[in-house]
């Protein structure tokens, strides 16, 4: 009798330490998406002041040239011994040199900022919750774009990309699973290394992979990386919920996550997507 007692004791245990595990990766999965709202809502508001300082931009470069242009012609007007101290005051030589640059250099920051706003709504698509047919490579490259910051101080990245029929997916969330894999991958290297990005597919499966030449993993360490909060990063850098909850946005798309891992020469994860999900 209390034999049997003790095995239900222990079953409450397991399906009580079950229950916590899903509990941690709802608070993950909510954290990430009011993470994607977030970054949808900031990408919206500076959109507004963006498209108006850059068309002011336009104005002002046009507007400094006429003014440079009227300055240089006024100043032929006046004797050589008048002008010459004149424009040596106000530096005009290294205004006129200096002014063009830093409007197109302003133009570029700005045109920068036009380019990670895109990305991050491309990265979030808040508006884009439900499952879509999607060209995967345009949420790889602004995974890539978001990321490439990161990731050049640790690794250069190929794409070696194939031709891709459309995907039924939720576009932000395989954006995640990507960001993942390429955060793993670089953390995963100790000085500088290659992050491969493939693409390809056949009758069954579209899929995607990222390679890298990072410390790679042992077996025993292999078989436990999709457990929820197995990490072997120093406290507080990873919570060790990455893979699994990969794993588990590849599975809601009916989809598989492999990996293979050879240790001092790298690992290589990849995210199968059936070409005919069941709808
Ligand atoms: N590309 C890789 N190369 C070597 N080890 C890896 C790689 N990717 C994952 N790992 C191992 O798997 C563990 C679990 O990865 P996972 O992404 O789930 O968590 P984490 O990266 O530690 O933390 P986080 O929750 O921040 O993602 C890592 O701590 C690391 O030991
Ligand atoms: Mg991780």
């Amino acid at each position: 009798m209390s034999q049997r007692n003790n095995g239900k004791e222990a079953q409450i245990a397991r399906l009580e330490a079950q229950l916590l595990v899903l509990k941690e990766q709802l608070l993950q999965s909510e954290k990430l998406a009011s993470l994607g709202q977030l970054a949808a809502g900031v990408a919206h508001e500076i959109n507004n002041p963006i498209g108006y300082v850059s068309s002011n931009m336009k104005m002002l470069a046009e507007y400094s040239d006429s003014l440079i242009n009227l300055v240089k012609l006024l100043s032929m007007q006046v004797d050589e011994a008048q002008r010459l101290p004149l424009l040596a005051q106000f530096d005009f030589d290294y205004v006129c040199a200096d002014l063009p640059k830093l409007v197109q250099e302003s133009e570029q920051g700005l045109s920068r900022v036009v380019d990670i706003i895109h990305d991050l709504k491309d990265f979030s698509h808040i508006e884009e919750a439900e499952f879509v047919e999607a060209d995967l490579h345009q949420g790889i490259q602004s995974t890539l774009n978001l990321v490439a910051n990161e990731l050049k101080y640790k690794a250069d990245v190929v794409k070696d990309f194939a031709e891709l029929p459309s995907v039924h997916c939720i576009p932000s969330q395989l954006n995640q699973v990507l960001l993942n894999l390429l955060i793993n991958a670089a953390h995963a290297i100790e000085q500088h290394g290659i992050i491969r990005i493939s693409t390809g597919c056949n009758d069954n499966w579209v899929w995607f992979s990222v390679s890298d030449t990072g410390k790679g993993m042992e077996p025993a360490q292999l078989g436990r990386i999709f457990e929820p909060f197995y990490t072997t990063k120093p406290k507080g850098q990873g919570t060790g919920l990455g893979l699994p909850l990969s794993r588990s946005i590849v599975e809601k798309h009916q989809g598989v996550l492999d990996v293979s891992s050879t240790p001092g020469v790298g690992s290589c994860f990849t995210v199968k997507l059936p070409r005919q999900p069941q709808l």
